[in-house]
């Protein structure tokens, strides 16, 4: 049944993610509430009330959800009691059984091959000899990743033929971890799927994606892609979708092979960085669907209208006390700024991002980054 607005939506999470969420969810009307391990989180200027509480506080969750008709996330790493605590009030979307699979990457990539969906080569790891038995079956070159709570390259560490396990199982926190075989890629791809409690759902056009150091650094869409990989990510991605019976969004990060394979990186259930350019492109931006789906609304279109791409702004900008200058980027015909209000500018945090459109991706993507090299 279909929460209408001006009824209240939780998110837990209250960070970039859950901060757009809100906007958008505020421009159709809703209340927003939000639970987060920080008071003065990036969405708190635009919700009603953040409840600041961990993770793992399942009284707190339990007083969002008493506050709202739903709740939704920004994050996947929510404590199980916390989740459940909620669903025994108001619907979680998405549920606790796609958190359940997706928080734990040992979890995933089970689950995933376990329902055919193809993922690369890897071996679960507990210490150095699992690690050193994986370099010996996988190859010497892997990404080592701990299973729980990693996000922008952070608990991972890639390893070759010179790398000591001990070291390297150190260096992701001497925890549970997996050791992927590091792929030869063509491209980086992500899908997103929205999925109503009906079982309706669509996908919007996958987005090319180039990371540095393992973190995100621009995406555009709809991407580039050989022909028929951007229909078959898709499929991929609404299968998964609906073998999670999810309701919400899901991103798919997907790996292009140079040999033509389409393999599965990882899943996030939850808007995503790679789609933030659906705020330009698209009728419907990723928040927007979000708070659709998790509402019981009709999805909103996807089909892009133009090409665009986003570029991130880490906190490297800031550094030293200098000013990154907005003015001059914005001049950039058709960017647009949005700047996430975190306070503290570290290294590799991210702060906000760049938008462009353009007649191509290409395009989008060169305004995008002439607007950043403004800056
Ligand atoms: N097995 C692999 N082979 C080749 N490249 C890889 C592999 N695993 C990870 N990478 C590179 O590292 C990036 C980050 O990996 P992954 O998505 O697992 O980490 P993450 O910390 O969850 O990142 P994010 O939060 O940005 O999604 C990938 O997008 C890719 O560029
Ligand atoms: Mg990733």
């Amino acid at each position: 049944m279909a929460i209408l607005p001006p009824a209240t939506i939780g998110i837990l999470g209250g960070g970039q993610l859950g901060r757009m969420t809100a906007l958008a969810a505020r421009a159709m009307g809703y209340g927003v509430q939000v639970l987060d391990p920080s008071a003065e989180c990036a969405a708190k200027p635009v919700a009603d009330r953040v409840i600041a509480a961990r993770f793992d506080d399942a009284s707190a969750a339990a007083e969002l959800a008493r506050s709202c008709k739903v709740v939704t996330l920004e994050i996947e790493q929510i404590g199980a009691a916390a989740l459940a605590a909620v669903e025994g009030i108001v619907p979680l979307r998405p549920g606790a059984s796609v958190l359940y699979i997706v928080q734990d990457r040992a979890r995933q990539k089970e689950w995933l091959a376990s329902q055919g969906f193809p993922i690369g080569p890897y071996a679960v790891v507990d210490d150095a000899r699992s690690l050193a038995a994986a370099a010996a079956s996988l190859g010497s070159s892997l990404f080592v990743k701990a299973c729980e709570g990693g996000f922008d390259g952070r608990s991972q560490t890639r390893m070759d033929a010179t790398s000591d396990p001990l070291a390297s199982f150190e260096l992701v926190g001497g925890r549970r971890s997996v050791a992927e075989q590091a792929l030869s890629l063509e491209l980086e791809l992500s899908v997103l799927v929205a999925r109503r409690p009906s079982g309706e759902a669509l996908v919007y056009p996958p987005a090319v994606n180039h990371h540095e150091n393992q973190i995100l650094a621009w995406s555009s869409m709809p991407g580039t892609l050989p022909p028929g990989v951007a229909h078959q990510a898709s499929v991929l991605a609404l299968d998964i979708a609906h073998a999670l019976s999810l309701e919400g969004i899901l991103a798919v990060e997907m790996f292009l092979l140079q040999d033509g394979r389409l393999l599965v990186n990882e899943l996030a259930p939850r808007p995503h960085n790679s789609f933030h350019a659906t705020e330009l492109a698209c009728p419907t931006s990723q928040f927007e669907q979000l708070v659709r789906a998790a509402c019981d609304l009709p999805l909103g279109a996807v089909e892009p209208v133009r090409p665009a791409a986003i570029v991130n702004l880490f906190g490297d900008l800031w550094l030293d006390g200098r000013e990154p200058k907005f003015d001059a980027a914005l001049t950039v015909p058709g960017t647009r700024l949005f700047l996430y209000g975190k306070g503290g500018a570290r290294a590799g945090r991210k702060m906000g991002h760049i938008a462009a459109l353009g007649d191509t991706a290409a395009d989008a993507l060169a305004n995008a980054r002439r607007a950043f090299s403004l800056l």
